[in-house]
């Protein structure tokens, strides 16, 4: 009888500790656009063609991070830009900065719940095992997206892009990607390393 009360007692203990974890946000990304030219997609935090789109929060995040999203995974070969143009006056940085380009591919997982992951390189093997090598996690703040000042349309596309890689500067917000996605989600992605929005941590 003892055993069975300390056993519930477990039981409880456990349960309160998952409700404690439950109140975690994590940051969760959309698409917006394709673009059947280039075979690109446009994703981002928010989805501004849809005016009852939800902005991401790339701070404190925005999704309860047991919520079943599918994974935003990424394979960066190197792909040189295409020559997409871009358009719009910026915000607090140039109109270039949130229409970076990833260098590679993007896909997703089946829904998932981002709890499941303790850290990056869980969430990058659960890429890896569900599209193959090299898929890692999206992030959209840090290494992944860039840009170069002045860019847009050929300027710095294809070989240009290339042979300018010492101009590459880290993008923010949203950014270009070969791939087409589905556009009835948001997505788990990785969050800025220096912000708690990343529901595995970093
Ligand atoms: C990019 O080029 C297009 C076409 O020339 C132009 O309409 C657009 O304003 C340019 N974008 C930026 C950010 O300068
Ligand atoms: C999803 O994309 C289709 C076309 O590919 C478009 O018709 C539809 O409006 C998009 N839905 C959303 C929510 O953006």
């Amino acid at each position: 009888m003892a055993c069975i009360r300390i056993l519930c007692f477990f039981v409880i203990s456990n349960i309160h500790h998952v409700q404690v974890v439950t109140g975690k946000l994590g940051v969760t990304a959309v698409k917006q656009s394709h673009s059947p030219e280039f075979g690109i997609d446009y994703i981002g935090c928010r989805d501004w063609t849809n005016p009852t789109g939800m902005n991401c929060n790339p701070y404190q995040g925005d999704t309860d991070c047991n919520a079943k999203l599918p994974m935003l995974c990424v394979r960066v070969d190197q792909s040189p830009r295409p020559p997409y143009l871009i358009y719009g006056e910026g915000a607090a940085m140039p109109a270039a900065n949130y229409a970076g380009w990833n260098g590679g591919h993007v896909s997703t997982t089946l829904p998932t719940e981002a709890s499941r992951f303790r850290n990056r390189a869980e969430a990058n093997r659960f890429c890896a095992e569900t599209l193959g090598e090299h898929w890692e996690i999206a992030g959209i703040w840090g290494s992944q997206p860039h840009w170069i000042s002045g860019m847009n349309g050929t300027k710095y596309a294809g070989s240009e892009w290339t042979a300018n890689k010492d101009r590459l500067l880290n993008g923010g917000w949203s950014f270009y990607t070969y791939g087409n996605v589905r556009n009835d989600t948001r997505f788990w992605i990785q969050g800025p390393a220096d912000q708690s929005s990343t529901c595995w941590g970093h």
